[in-house]
Formats: structure tokens, C-alpha cells, sequence
């Protein structure tokens, strides 16, 4: 049985991207944290956050997060990608301690920034804001995170290269 697969990263890092190309090439299922905590709530993360506020968000995504580590480990292990904020629960990172393939995908602000305009994102509207949430992040990835991948100027097939590599793990094809 492999020990899931965990992306961190944030926002606009490429990990829903990365999650889905590692997932096939480890013949593992792929889960994205944001898109379970909305099929959930059957709210989308910006209604989320303008109906409770990013505390309402927070609480959502640390229960989510939790479930879904339990059920990749119960299905033999799984490749999952965590919104980027899911590291500011202290709960979750005690948790995500426990794992070991916790992978960051540490990007630059300003390409971070460019893909994170498609009004998905609450916490992507202001550059400033975004500019201070950047650097307020990185301690708390660095926290948890056993590998970490420098994403600059890879493309998606590159970077999920670089995790493979990281981690060791060949490609199922092969
Ligand atoms: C957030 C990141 C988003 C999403 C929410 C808050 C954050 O996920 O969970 O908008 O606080 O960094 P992505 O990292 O997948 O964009």
C-alpha cells in the first residue's frame, strides 16, 4: 500500500494540474480539497467566503481535509491537492505531519499571481494582499512539507517529473 500523495502550495502553484498527471502516471485517484469542500456545501469557495466569512471557509476545509486524508488511506493511497491555505489549521498541520509525501510546489509570486485571476479566488483579488499572504505562507509550508519543488518556468508535465523524481516512484508505465 503507497502513502497518499499530498500537494501543498500556493495559490496558482499548479497543484490541482500537477495532482491530476501525478495521479495517472501512479495509477492512484486524484482528490482536490476546494472541489470536495464544494460539492459538500454545494456552495462554490466565493460564496463560501461572502455567506461565512473565511472563519466559515476555514472550518469547512480543516473537517473536508481530515475526511478526505482517512479515506485516501482506507483506499490504499491517493494523490490530493490541498487548497493553499489549508496549512494555517494547526490540526491539519499535526496531521499532514504524519505523512510521509508532503510535497510543496513553490512558485513565484508573480506567475502565482497571473494564474490565480480566473475570479475563483477570494484571497486573489489584491495584488498587495496577495503579495503579504505569499510571504505569511511560506513558513507554514515549510513546516510540513518533506519535498519541495521549484515549479519556476516548468510545465505541468515537468513539474509532476520533478515529484516523481523527488519521491522516488516510477512512472506505472514504464
Ligand atoms: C486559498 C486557496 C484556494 C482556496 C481558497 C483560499 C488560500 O485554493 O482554498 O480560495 O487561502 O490560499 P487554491 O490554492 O487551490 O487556489
Amino acid at each position: 500500500m503507497a502513502p497518499s500523495l499530498i500537494l501543498l502550495g500556493f495559490m496558482g502553484s499548479g497543484k490541482t494540474a500537477v495532482g491530476q498527471e501525478l495521479a495517472g502516471r501512479m495509477g492512484l485517484g486524484f482528490r482536490d480539497a476546494d472541489q470536495l469542500i464544494e460539492e459538500r456545501s454545494g456552495m462554490t469557495v466565493t460564496e463560501i467566503f461572502s455567506n461565512q466569512g473565511e472563519a466559515g471557509f476555514r472550518r469547512q476545509e480543516e473537517a473536508t481535509v481530515l475526511d478526505l486524508l482517512d479515506a485516501a488511506e482506507s483506499a490504499g493511497g491517493m494523490v490530493i491537492s490541498l487548497g493553499g491555505g489549508a496549512v494555517t489549521s494547526e490540526r491539519l498541520r499535526d496531521r499532514l505531519n504524519e505523512e510521509p509525501r508532503v510535497v510543496l510546489l513553490d512558485s513565484d509570486l508573480e506567475s502565482a499571481y497571473h494564474r490565480s485571476q480566473d475570479g475563483s479566488r477570494p484571497l486573489a483579488r489584491d495584488f498587495k494582499q496577495f503579495s503579504a499572504l505569499f510571504q505569511e505562507r511560506r513558513s507554514l509550508y515549510e513546516k510540513v512539507a518533506r519535498f519541495r519543488i521549484d515549479t519556476r518556468g516548468k510545465s505541468v508535465r515537468q513539474v509532476a517529473d520533478a515529484v516523481m523524481h523527488a519521491i522516488g516512484e516510477r512512472n506505472e508505465d514504464i
